[in-house]
């Protein structure tokens, strides 16, 4: 009897806690970057399957209708950015970069709060238990998060932006935190300290004065009430982060920044029957090229180009290349292109010895989830950052498209086509692969949990102190009032003794 109103008790807590209790979550992603939905995607559409009602913003709606899923879509109001940045680097380059990411996120800002729909869910005061938005390029969502009076939850495709590390209290230390836009991984050599400083506060500023300012006007015209959004910021209770320790190394994370690093990969599909065909009759295997979606390859300069291809003729692999022409100069049979190539199918096949990439976090991810040796060659964003975990993990080698030469580029080809080089690659990827729970479960257990415990603060006391506490100016200060103070008395006590002394002297003489 006793044991089965236990047993009973035990059942109940099982099924209460695991009911499938409807959430009403709102995503927020108008980013026209496409490689970022390819992270939001899967996961908010994980999140209908699992029976929460969603309604998602972006410029990437459903192709068919899905259960519990809803778009407010904003295709066609934007430019998808597909084949857009050039291939080249250099401080230039990470200025333009910096300018795209404030017009393109103060735009959206704008885009999105003219929307129709959008306005519709304040409107008719739609109830959200929770927003998911991504942290990138605007905190405008956060204004609509607060007139919504919904928790926020934020969500990253790529390592965490520079001017987002001190809302979460999160270290921010030259000395060793990679930066997302610069070489040096977590080794920098002191110029590269010295650069990251530079950048690392022209960021902060320019999204400060740039981005945020111009959000905030922009929710003015809808709102009267939004407090400043750095401020929103602070309030934000988790963010999912999209990268893992295996590769990025071991960071010093508050409890409320979770790792979901390797969310977006999918199970592999059957190849193409030609591109099977080329892969599986190649004695040596193959090598694949791509650089990435928002990359236009035939924007390479034709030296460089010659120079990859001469370098690939040199190996005995056959290549498989992403490329936006009909045609490779001198038409190299070793060499099968195509406009487009199903990334995940193709690393996922074991005749795929090297993956030579612009280290776009996605692809980076996609080969050391199927261990496939990397040549790394990063050009804007967050490519540095990710090509130099690619070197510190092991998962391969970097060249830098300025020192891009056939002899420099056959000899990273022929450090990662080494077997003992592509066995380590395999033992790291089974290191990726070895969690408590998948990178999905992860993320959804955290979104839920922040649902059900609405009144846990997770973020971290550093994320509310002022600046001057945080670098403990105010106790500088006062050590150093506290030092002139003792070295002013000090000095005083001794000239009055002199003083003393001197007239004790002259009245000794006079006496005399
Ligand atoms: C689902 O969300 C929509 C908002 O997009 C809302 O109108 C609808 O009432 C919600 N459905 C349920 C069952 O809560
Ligand atoms: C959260 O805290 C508030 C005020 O302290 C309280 O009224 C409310 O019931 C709490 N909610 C939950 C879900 O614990």
């Amino acid at each position: 009897m006793e044991v089965n109103t236990c047993f009973t008790r035990v059942l109940l807590t099982i099924v209460l806690f695991n009911k499938v209790y409807t959430l009403n979550i709102l995503g927020v992603f108008p980013f026209e970057g496409k490689s970022h939905s390819f992270v939001f995607n899967p996961f908010m559409l994980e999140l209908a399957k699992r029976g929460h009602n969603v309604t998602v913003i972006s410029h990437f709606p459903q192709k068919k209708p899905v259960q519990n899923y809803r778009d407010i879509s904003l295709a066609g109001k934007s430019k998808i950015l597909v084949d857009v940045f050039s291939l080249y680097r250099s401080y230039w380059s990470i200025i333009e970069i910096s300018l795209f990411l404030v017009n393109s996120g103060t735009a959206n800002c704008k885009l999105v709060m003219a929307d129709e729909n959008v306005q519709n869910l304040w409107k008719t005061q739609t109830k959200f238990d929770l927003v998911v938005t991504e942290q990138f390029n605007s905190d405008c969502y956060l204004g609509l998060a607060h007139k919504l009076k919904a928790p926020v939850i934020g969500i990253t495709s790529h390592k965490i932006m520079p001017w987002h590390m001190s809302r979460f209290g999160i270290v921010y230390n030259p000395s060793h935190t990679a930066f997302t836009f610069l070489e040096g991984g977590t080794k920098p050599t002191l110029y590269q300290r010295i650069e990251r400083v530079i950048f690392h506060n022209y960021f902060n500023i320019l999204y400060k004065y740039f981005c945020q300012r111009i959000d905030e006007e922009t929710l003015a015209q809808y709102f009267d009430d939004v407090p400043p959004l750095e401020e929103l910021g602070r309030d934000i209770k988790l963010l999912l982060v999209y990268q893992n320790f295996a590769m990025m190394g071991s960071h010093i994370f508050p409890s409320n920044v979770i790792e979901i690093g390797g969310l977006h990969v999918v199970k592999p599909k059957p190849l193409p029957k030609d591109l099977k065909k080329f892969i599986e009759e190649s004695e040596h295997g193959i090598v694949y090229i791509s650089f990435g979606s928002m990359l236009k390859a035939v924007t390479m300069p034709t030296d460089k180009l010659q120079a990859i291809i001469d370098a690939l003729s040199l190996l005995p692999q056959r290549v498989v290349w992403k490329w936006e022409d009909q045609t490779l100069p001198g038409n190299p049979k070793n060499i099968y292109i195509s406009k487009w190539i199903p990334q995940n199918d193709v690393l996922a096949h074991p005749n795929v010895m090297a993956f030579y990439s612009h280290c776009g976090l996605l692809s980076t991810t996609e080969a050391i989830n199927y261990g496939v040796p990397m040549v790394a060659m990063p050009i804007f964003g967050d490519q540095p950052v990710n090509a130099a975990a690619v070197e510190e993990s092991g998962l391969g080698y970097q060249i830098q498209i300025n020192e891009l030469s056939k002899e420099k580029l056959l000899a990273k080809f022929k450090a990662v086509l080494d077997p003992t080089f592509r066995e380590n690659v395999k033992r790291l990827s089974k290191v990726w692969h070895d969690r408590p729970i998948s990178a999905m479960d992860t993320a959804i257990f955290w979104t839920e949990f922040v649902a059900r415990n609405k009144n846990i603060t997770l973020s971290a006391a550093a994320a509310n102190v002022p600046y001057y506490q945080y670098w403990c100016l105010d106790i500088l200060s006062v050590f150093v009032i506290f030092i002139l103070t003792i070295t002013f008395l000090i000095k005083y006590l001794l000239s009055f003794f002199k003083r003393n002394k001197r007239h004790a002297m002259n009245r000794k003489s006079k006496k005399e």
